[in-house]
């Protein structure tokens, strides 16, 4: 038998066993038969019908499985939520005894077995919350024997909703609601007299209701909601002496409300929202008595509200928004004790706000909305009395006087709307106390006096609206503690003084509009500000911040907006020339050499500080450390790789740190060499005459733990390359650290590019000169990269040349990394003096920096070694930016004109051009499309034509 059952499985998965077909002795087995089938076809990923076993005889022990104790045949199955998927095959129809059937909000698919409903027994079929499609047949409900509930809702089913129902006279509840039917009703619907319960809402149903409605004794519960059935509410829905629930909302329902509604004592719930309908609403309404809901809202109704609306006295919900309703409000709404929510706006309603409004017997009204009628007069003081409100929308109405100060006693109140009135006075400061208040909006009314700083007690407020009043006086800086605040508008108003920096800290800004005040001072850096629109801040002539694209005194540093030869005028008030006073359009990457230009100033000022703290504590302590004067020849005394005094000295090479000549000179200023933003160089001999390079670093006070800045150190000096400095040692103490690396003595690219020396500045370096620097600088980066390491500060004060070979030497690689972190404020103020190599994404907090960024740097260096110009030059009104000029002067076919002029011609343009060119591609915006240092040093090799080269050399 068990074999058999196996095999009967198989045959029936591959649809092969004529089921159908009743077996001679319907058994026990049917049942258990039935359901293994059944599991077969369906997916149990949560195993619930693990217990299924097919070895054994009786069902009636399975999960979700009922037997008759009797017969211990399957009277229930009940598979709610098992997150069962598939198709829903044919082994239920084995189940002769089933009289429940609930596969509730699983995951099934497919079409529907138009036998499922002839089970003889089955009483209740509950198939809703799946994914059910597909049309249902005709003859699904044609040979229903028993079947009283149905449930289809929330599936995909489609097509008409089959005319067999109405002969399908057991039926006490159909629910067929949120699928896709269409079509009209089925004619004959309203034949299942002993229908109790019938919702077919959220279908897209046509049509007008069938006649016949009067014969539905039994019919309790009636929703057609979100359809589109047109026609008048048929007044035989008055002879339904038993409904409760009637919701005809969301349809294109038209005509006037049935005088027979007033039949229907045991209604509670009415709502015929979001339809046509038109008329007056009829005194007898108040007849419902049981009413708890009444929602007329979004119709055409006219006239005047009814007075009979106060015997509803159980109402909670009364809703007549969105009609044409003019009047009062009539005094019998005093009597709703029972009213939570309450809507009349949109309608034309007159007259002063009632009183009944404000007598404490409204205890439990939580929403009312008399927004946009004609409601005059003042806002009385008992508002302060509905503690339980939590929405209050009065705007848009003709409201005088000032707003109470009882609203403070408001402590349950979410949304408090008084816009678009005439209210006067200031902004009580009482507000304070309506501490759950979200939404507070205010806008366009008469109000003056400045924003109370109480408010900073509204600590859940996300909204706030104030705009276009009179308010004055500054915005209190307690705003900046609603860390909740997400939409601020307090455009169009007269407020002055100068913006709270704190409020860069509101995290959650979406709108922050001050637009049209008498704003002035900076406006906050940081957050939200830094994405804030021009539009927002726009229309305060005395405020200034880049998106205002008004520079403040003594804010964007000298060497990019201003001609350096015209000293800054740092009166407080005035303010510098607006950027692109004459030239509004700025190009792209002037815009992003100043936005960076304001990233490095955070950092310099947050630098500074920092410095500045450490300084003050630690100058008494180690004074002699930082100045190095008489400790040096002690501290270079030592052997290497052993501490001197608390400071540890290492040498990477077996060179000899003893400096017994100039070792007093060492540090000394006469000896500096240069200054970057790592530090200080000088240059020192040892005692075997060899000449050395120290920097001093003055990030001392951000470097990592001694442990890590070894580590990086060592890692650094492990670096050789011919076209790169030499890193010989280091020495370490918490409060200074020197770098020890080899001396290059032809002094940096910059100087011989830039500084005139004897009267003949840059002429000196030839065509092929230019070309070794550019290709050994490649060179020198790219071995770099091969080892990981990105050298963050490429510029041409960092290129050295050495006199000897004329090579480059690139310097000062990789200093980042003794930094605790690579933070690209302080990264982008270490290389301020970089400014025009740095690429667009220091500026970008979004965008990793990899070593693409040195390559932008390199493109930079490249044109400026072809033009002999720096990366850019500050005109009278302008500020040039080197690549921009070469792009414009490619695109307009005079690029050669970019190429320097002291090389007289005497160049090979087959060379300099493609070598713009790939300046060019090298400081591309996006880092992508950016080559990596290899392929650039590929590229520079095929440029050069070697025979030019060796006739040069000749
Ligand atoms: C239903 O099935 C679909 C497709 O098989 C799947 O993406 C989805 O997560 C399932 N939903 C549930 C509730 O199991
Ligand atoms: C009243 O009905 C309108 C339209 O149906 C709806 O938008 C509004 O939220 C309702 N008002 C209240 C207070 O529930
Ligand atoms: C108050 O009502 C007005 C007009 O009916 C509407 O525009 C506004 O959105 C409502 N306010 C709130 C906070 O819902
Ligand atoms: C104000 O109310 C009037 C009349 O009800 C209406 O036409 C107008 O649209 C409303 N304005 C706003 C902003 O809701
Ligand atoms: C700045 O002054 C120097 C020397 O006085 C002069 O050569 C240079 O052209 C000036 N630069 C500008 C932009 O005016």
């Amino acid at each position: 038998m068990l074999n058999m059952r196996r095999l009967l499985v198989l045959l029936c998965f591959l649809s092969l066993a004529p089921l159908l077909v009743k077996p001679l002795n319907p058994s026990l087995n049917d049942d258990v038969l039935g359901l293994i089938v059944f599991k077969a076809d369906v997916q149990d990923p949560k195993g619930k019908l693990a217990s299924w076993d097919e070895d054994e005889d009786i069902a009636c022990g399975w999960e979700g499985v009922k037997c008759n104790p009797r017969s211990n045949r399957v009277v229930e199955l009940n598979l709610d939520g098992f997150s069962l998927s598939g198709h829903l095959g044919r082994g239920l129809l084995q189940l002769q005894s089933l009289r429940k059937l609930s596969l509730a909000n699983n995951n099934l698919t497919g079409s529907i077995n138009p036998n499922i409903a002839r089970l003889d027994n089955l009483r209740v079929l509950d198939l809703s919350g799946n994914s059910l499609s597909g049309t249902i047949p005709d003859e699904f409900f044609q040979q229903c024997s028993s079947l009283r509930s149905i449930s289809m809702a929330d599936n995909k089913f489609s097509g008409k909703i089959p005319e067999s129902l109405g002969s399908c006279s057991t039926l006490a509840s159909v629910d067929l609601s949120f699928n896709q039917f269409s079509g009209s009703l089925p004619a004959g619907i309203w034949s299942l007299s002993a229908l109790r319960m019938l919702d077919l809402s959220g279908n897209s149903l046509e049509g007008e209701i069938p006649e016949g409605i009067e014969g539905m004794k039994n019919l309790r519960a009636l929703n057609l909601k979100g359809n589109r059935i047109t026609g008048s509410i048929p007044g035989g829905i008055g002879s339904c002496l038993l409904l409760r629930s009637i919701d005809l909302s969301e349809n294109s329902f038209s005509g006037s409300l049935p005088g027979t509604l007033q039949q229907l004592t045991l209604c509670h719930n009415l709502d015929l929202h979001g339809n046509a309908l038109s008329g007056e609403i009829p005194e007898s309404i108040g007849q419902i008595e049981a009413l708890e809901t009444l929602d007329l809202s979004a119709n055409a109704f006219s006239g005047k509200l009814p007075s009979s609306l106060g015997n509803l006295v159980s109402l909670q919900v009364l809703n007549v928004s969105g009609n044409s309703l003019v009047g009062p409000l009539p005094v019998s709404l005093g009597s709703l004790k029972n009213l939570q929510v309450a809507g009349f706006s949109q309608n034309s309603f007159t007259g002063d706000l009632p009183h009944w409004i404000f007598k404490s017997s409204f205890q439990k009204l939580r929403a009312l909305d008399l927004s946009s009628n004609s409601f005059s007069g003042q806002i009385q003081s008992d508002i302060g009395d509905f503690t339980g409100l939590q929405f209050l929308n009065m705007s848009n109405n003709s409201l005088t006087g000032p707003v109470p100060t009882s609203i403070g006693r408001l402590k349950t109140m979410d949304v408090l709307d008084l816009s678009d009135n005439w209210l006067n006075g200031s902004i009580p400061s009482e507000i304070a106390g309506a501490t759950s208040l979200k939404e507070l909006r205010l806008q366009r009314n008469e109000l003056a006096g400045n924003i109370p700083a109480s408010i900073e007690k509204c600590s859940s407020l996300t909204t706030l609206i104030l705009s276009q009043n009179h308010l004055g006086g500054p915005i209190p800086s307690s705003m900046s503690k609603l860390g909740n605040l997400q939409i601020v508008d307090l455009s169009y108003n007269s407020l002055s003084g100068t913006l709270p920096k704190q409020l860069a800290n509101l995290a959650h800004l979406i709108t922050f509009n001050i637009s049209h005040n008498q704003l002035q001072g900076q406006l906050p850096l940081g957050g939200f500000f830094n994405i804030i629109s021009s539009s927002s801040v726009g229309g305060n002539p005395s405020l200034c911040g880049s998106p205002l694209n008004r520079s403040c005194p003594g804010v964007l540093p000298k060497p990019i907006v201003l001609n350096p030869n015209s000293t800054v005028d740092s009166t407080p008030g005035s303010l510098p020339p607006p950027l692109g006073h004459k030239r509004i359009i700025l190009s792209i990457s002037a815009l992003i050499a100043i936005g960076a230009a304001a990233v490095i100033v955070i950092g310099v000022i947050a630098i500074t500080v920092l410095n500045l703290r450490v300084r003050s504590i630690s100058v008494s302590r180690s004074a002699a450390a930082l100045t190095l004067s008489g400790a040096v020849d002690e501290l270079f005394s030592g052997s290497p790789g052993t501490d001197a005094n608390s400071g540890k000295l290492v040498m990477f090479s077996s060179m000899d740190p003893d400096f017994s000549t100039g070792a007093h000179a060492l540090l000394n200023k006469d000896c500096e060499l240069g200054r970057g933003g790592f530090g200080a160089v000088y240059r020192t001999v040892l005692r075997d005459g060899h000449p050395i390079a120290i920097k001093k670093l003055t990030v001392s006070s951000l470097v990592k733990s001694q442990d890590e800045f070894e580590r990086e150190v060592r890692k650094l000096g492990k670096v050789r390359h011919s076209n790169l400095v030499a890193l010989e040692g280091y020495y370490w103490t918490p409060s200074l650290q020197l770098l020890i690396s080899e001396f290059v003595s032809g002094g940096s690219l910059y100087k011989h590019l830039h500084e005139a020396s004897g009267g003949n500045a840059n002429s000196s370096l030839s065509w092929n000169d230019r070309f070794n620097i550019i290709l050994g600088t490649a060179k020198g980066l790219a071995h770099l990269h091969q080892m990981n390491i990105i050298h963050y500060n490429i510029k041409s004060s960092n290129v050295l040349l050495d006199s000897f070979s004329g090579e480059p030497k690139v310097a000062d690689f990789g200093l980042a990394r003794l930094l605790p972190m690579l933070d690209r404020y302080v990264l982008s103020s270490k290389i301020q003096s970089a400014l025009g190599y740095m690429a667009p994404e220091f500026a970008c907090r979004t965008v990793k920096i990899t070593e693409k960024c040195d390559v932008y740097g390199f493109g930079v260096l490249a044109l400026e070694i072809v033009t002999g110009k720096r990366p850019v030059e500050y005109m009278e009104d302008d500020v040039v930016v080197l690549c921009e000029m070469v792009r414009g002067a490619l695109e307009e076919g005079r690029v050669e004109e970019c190429v320097d002029k002291a090389l007289n011609d005497s160049y090979p343009p087959e060379e300099a051009i493609p070598v713009m060119k790939l300046g060019l591609i090298c400081t591309s915006q996006v880092p992508s499309n950016r080559p990596d240092m290899a392929e650039v040093v590929n590229i520079l090799e095929l440029i050069r034509c070697p025979s030019e080269g060796q006739e040069e050399l000749v």
